[in-house]
């Protein structure tokens, strides 16, 4: 595709509009790791001088209740609760995604006694693997077990309690079945978690159509929350009294204020924070997903498998066989990402953000370039696959300083 036809889709691209209301950094880089830390909202910095100079500054301790903090979990989850195919009511924000892992994981196999295994797959996303593997080391005969994507089905046995997945694979972009997998999990007895980390905000989801049970999802990646951004968890209406936080704080108790020394779990869906709402990060979170408002997730979803699409198309035909493909090649099968692997993949990662576009990498060779559908253009595109042409032609990669790893890949 020309330059010019790729101006003409983004001409035509009824998302275009959105793209105003990001802060786009300066020198005009091409981000395409959206997938790891969304782009700052044009209106997130006034957002926060407004709660910390007026609301805290002025209104101190009386905010909680003039300003609505205590309320402010609540219209976040209702604002996110639409782009997740959710009730407002089936929707908390609070903590970040590992910890509400674990919330969720061990309130379902508590629930779940006496099943004594946990299933997920190997690969998953390190955190879920490791607050599952301590929860199983927490509760005697409790056992992780992982198989294989093609295998999960087959193993959803009497004795499984929890499947846990990730939605979108964060390396290869791998996207599940929800719904056939929930309702296997369902006739088996068992509660489906989902991590929708790397769907949220770019995918079409609808939780309640596929019959999902649990799922959690982070706030800074495509929501655009900012960094370290509460993360959001959801409970199906049908499990609500069911379940139960391991970790009962007074914010989730149901009088919070009367300081009660016993546990009586809030009835709605508050009974899933533990502590003190984190308000700076709660209001930079509400404006990351206001960046949504009256934005169809269909046409999102549409927008992000063109993208990719283009993206994989271009790197086929001026790039043959210099990078093996590590994701799906059917867009439907594939998040808003593209994995490509090569044996260099970090040093020409580097080289490529040093000619101003912004992907990232993960072990152990695989170059990762997200599609925020908000914010990127089809000409982001072309121009991104034109640099990583010259990067890989000159060589330039090469230069001893682009294979030193930083601390973030
Ligand atoms: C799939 C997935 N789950 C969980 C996390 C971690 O979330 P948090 O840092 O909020 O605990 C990430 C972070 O990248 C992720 O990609």
């Amino acid at each position: 595709m020309t330059r010019a036809q790729a101006a003409a889709l983004d001409a035509r691209d009824p998302l275009a509009p959105c793209r105003a209301r990001f802060a786009l950094p300066e020198g005009g880089a091409i981000y395409l790791d959206g997938n790891s830390l969304g782009m700052l909202p044009r209106a997130t910095p006034e957002r926060l001088r407004t709660v910390v100079e007026g609301e805290w500054g002025q209104g101190l301790i009386g905010s909680w209740t003039s300003a609505g903090w205590m309320d402010l979990p609540v219209r976040v989850a209702a604002r996110i609760a639409p782009l997740i195919g959710a009730e407002p009511h089936e929707v908390m924000v609070a903590d970040s995604t590992s910890v509400n892992l674990f919330k969720l994981a061990a309130a379902a196999v508590k629930a779940r006694r006496p099943r004594r295994v946990i299933l997920s797959e190997p690969g998953n996303f390190p955190t879920d693997l490791y607050v599952l593997q301590e929860l199983a080391a927490l509760i005697p005969g409790l056992e992780l077990r992982t198989v294989a994507a093609d295998e999960i089905e087959g193993a959803l046995g009497e004795e499984v309690a929890l499947l846990l997945l990730t939605h979108v694979h964060y390396r290869t972009g791998a996207v599940h079945d929800m719904a056939r997998l929930s309702a296997a999990a369902r006739r088996a007895g068992a509660i489906s978690l989902w991590d929708l980390s790397h769907s949220a905000g770019a995918l079409d989801l609808d939780l309640r159509g596929a019959g999902a049970d649990l799922a959690v999802g982070c706030g800074y990646k495509y929501l655009n929350g900012g960094p370290g951004a509460p993360s959001f968890l959801y409970v199906a209406e049908r499990l609500q009294a069911e379940l139960s936080n391991p970790v009962a704080g007074w914010m989730g108790h149901a009088a919070p204020f009367a300081f009660e020394d016993g546990y009586r779990p809030c009835g709605s869906m508050r009974r899933w924070l533990a502590g003190t709402p984190p308000i700076l990060g709660l209001a930079a979170l509400e404006e990351g997903v206001r960046t949504f408002e009256g934005v169809s997730m269909a046409e999102v979803r549409a927008k992000s498998m063109r993208l990719s699409e283009l993206f994989l198309d271009e790197v086929e035909a001026r790039l043959p066989g210099v990078f093996a493909r590590a994701c799906p090649r059917d867009p439907a099968r594939r998040g808003s990402q593209v994995s490509l692997a090569h044996p260099d993949g970090y040093a020409i990662v580097q080289a490529l953000i040093a000619e101003g576009v912004t992907g990232d990498f993960r072990e152990p060779d695989v170059l990762r370039f997200g599609f925020a559908p908000l914010y990127t253009r089809y000409v982001d595109v072309i121009d991104a696959v034109d640099r990583l042409a010259e990067v890989m032609a000159q060589g330039r990669w090469r230069e001893p300083a682009f294979a030193l790893r930083k601390v973030v890949t």
